[in-house]
């Protein structure tokens, strides 16, 4: 086991420099009554080399020494060593060095020579006191920019075991330890059996079966109490440490043996703090994960189920109209066709195809004899038929998935010059991609046999489309789309079964 660190006297090395022998063993004598270590030195350069190659705490030197005297053995210590406390014996107070070099040399105090060398203990007691809060400071110090380096480490975001492994791994140099082990409990879902998590290191490596087996009911029941009071448990040489979130809720313990009981503790509840952030902050990611993974999986069945009913609501529309049979399809190929041409991307390109495909959507309101009829319809009937692109709109409307589309729907009939519905919108106040829908719209219409009359060829659909700039349609929308109408394959090749081509 690593030896405790507490602030004894035996823990400071003190460094006694004196030419005269007699001296440092009256003084060697009062040091090791008192418990002092130290070791004695009566040439003042051997000193020097002394402190240059061990570790002394504290140095306790005469003045008046030969060959060179006290300030400047301290002189020429302090060009390498600025740490070491010292405290200088002077002779009749006449023979002291001035106030001023003392101070430059950074000697933290000194006293007459006496026989009576209740002065001296008191000093060097009150050197070891300040020895101790610098080492203290300095540990601490260390200790937190240890915290500082490691605590990036230990949240970022990876699998809760990789997290646990990281907290021990960092934290046995803080608290010079070896021996170590962290449980927390898995609240997530597919934790059936409530089996913790955990990681050891040291001797406590193991999986958790052959763990638990190593603890003995007494360290089982401060676990316990530990978890269950919130509050730290010493157990044999080492310390449990319940794992507290923000939400004062307990997720688990660390344990590290081997504490330095004072300074290292304070430093272990810094840390400890942080690593329960950090194993709270992972279950919250997995279980957003988790969450965000069905609500997606919900989305896309929702996503699935709509397009199937409306799908079906769409062929109920063909199928309806028996003279426009494969009328969407062919309009949302034409549609992105051009849009393709005229660079739009894919985001644009799949609103475009859902458009054509939905388009008519809105005709599933519409009475069959008024969609059937050959003869030519009177000004209510055809208000009636009009309504269907709002209609469309609203069935969209029902799912955001659409939110891009209904516009698009929504105006597929209007017109350049303001004369189209259900708006009346004019020029740019159009949806662009409406603008679109409406020029492959007419271009079917007009590839296709109706009960009236026979469908054109593309000779005269070209110049119909051009007769129909600046009225209904946009100019340089047509100028595209006759540049690729010959290009277009026949139409009864034209089916658009996938409703989720990415492009
Ligand atoms: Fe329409």
């Amino acid at each position: 086991m690593r030896k405790k660190l507490v602030s004894t006297v035996h823990d400071y090395n003190i460094l006694l420099v004196d030419d005269e022998i007699g001296i440092i063993d009256s003084i060697g004598t009062v040091l090791k009554r008192n418990g002092y270590m130290f070791k004695g030195c009566t040439n003042p350069h051997d000193a020097i080399d002394a402190v240059r190659n061990e570790h002394f705490d504290l140095l306790v030197l005469d003045f008046l020494m030969y060959p060179i005297h006290g300030d400047e053995v301290v002189k020429q210590i302090r060009r390498f060593n600025k740490e070491i406390y010292i405290l200088l014996l002077t002779g009749h107070k006449d023979l002291a060095p001035p106030l001023e070099t003392i101070k430059q040399l950074d000697i933290q105090g000194y006293c007459e020579k006496s026989d009576n060398f209740d002065q001296l203990l008191l000093l060097i007691e009150s050197g070891l006191k300040s020895i101790n809060q610098v080492r203290t400071i300095t540990k601490f110090r260390d200790g937190l920019n240890k915290i500082l380096q490691s605590v990036p480490r230990i949240y970022q975001l990876q699998p809760i075991d990789s997290i646990l492994e990281e907290i021990l791994v960092q934290i046995m140099p803080i608290v010079n330890s070896t021996n170590a082990f962290i449980l927390v409990d898995n609240p997530t879902e597919e934790n059936k059996d409530n089996k913790s998590i955990f990681r050891g290191i040291g001797k406590y490596k193991a999986d958790l079966d052959s763990f638990w087996l190593m603890l003995t009911s007494e360290f089982i029941t401060n676990i316990g109490t530990a978890r269950a009071e919130k509050t730290n448990v010493f157990h044999e040489e080492g310390i449990i440490i319940p794992l507290i979130n923000e939400y004062q809720h307990s997720l688990g313990i660390l344990y590290v043996e081997s504490l330095d009981r004072d300074d290292g503790l304070a430093l272990l509840e810094i840390f400890s703090n942080q690593a329960a952030s950090s194993v709270s902050n992972a279950f919250l990611h997995s279980l957003v994960n988790v969450k965000n993974e069905q609500l997606n999986n919900t989305y896309i069945q929702l996503k699935r189920n709509y397009l199937d009913t409306v799908q079906a609501l769409r062929l109920a529309v063909d199928a309806k109209d028996v003279y426009t049979r494969g009328h969407s399809d062919r309009v949302a190929y034409y549609s992105v066709e051009l849009g393709k041409f005229i660079g739009l991307g894919p985001k644009d390109l799949q609103t475009l195809k859902l458009s054509g495909l939905f388009h008519d959507i809105g005709k599933i309101g519409t009475a069959n004899d008024l969609l059937l009829k050959s003869e030519k319809l009177y000004p209510e009937e055809y208000e009636e038929i009009k309504k269907h692109s709002l209609t469309g709109a609203h069935i969209l409307s029902v799912i955001s998935f659409f939110k891009d589309v209904i516009p698009i729907v929504r105006s597929h009939h209007e017109r350049i010059d303001g004369t189209g519905y259900p708006d009346g919108l004019k020029e740019d106040d159009i949806p662009y991609l409406a603008k679109i829908i409406s020029i492959a719209d007419a271009f079917d219409a007009m590839m296709s046999d109706r009960m009236y009359r026979s469908r054109l060829e593309r000779d005269n659909i070209k110049k119909e489309l051009l007769r129909g700039v600046g009225k209904q349609f946009d100019y340089h929308l047509v100028k595209s789309f006759i540049e690729i109408m010959d290009k277009l394959p026949p139409t009864e090749d034209i089916i658009m079964d996938d409703l989720s081509i990415e492009y």
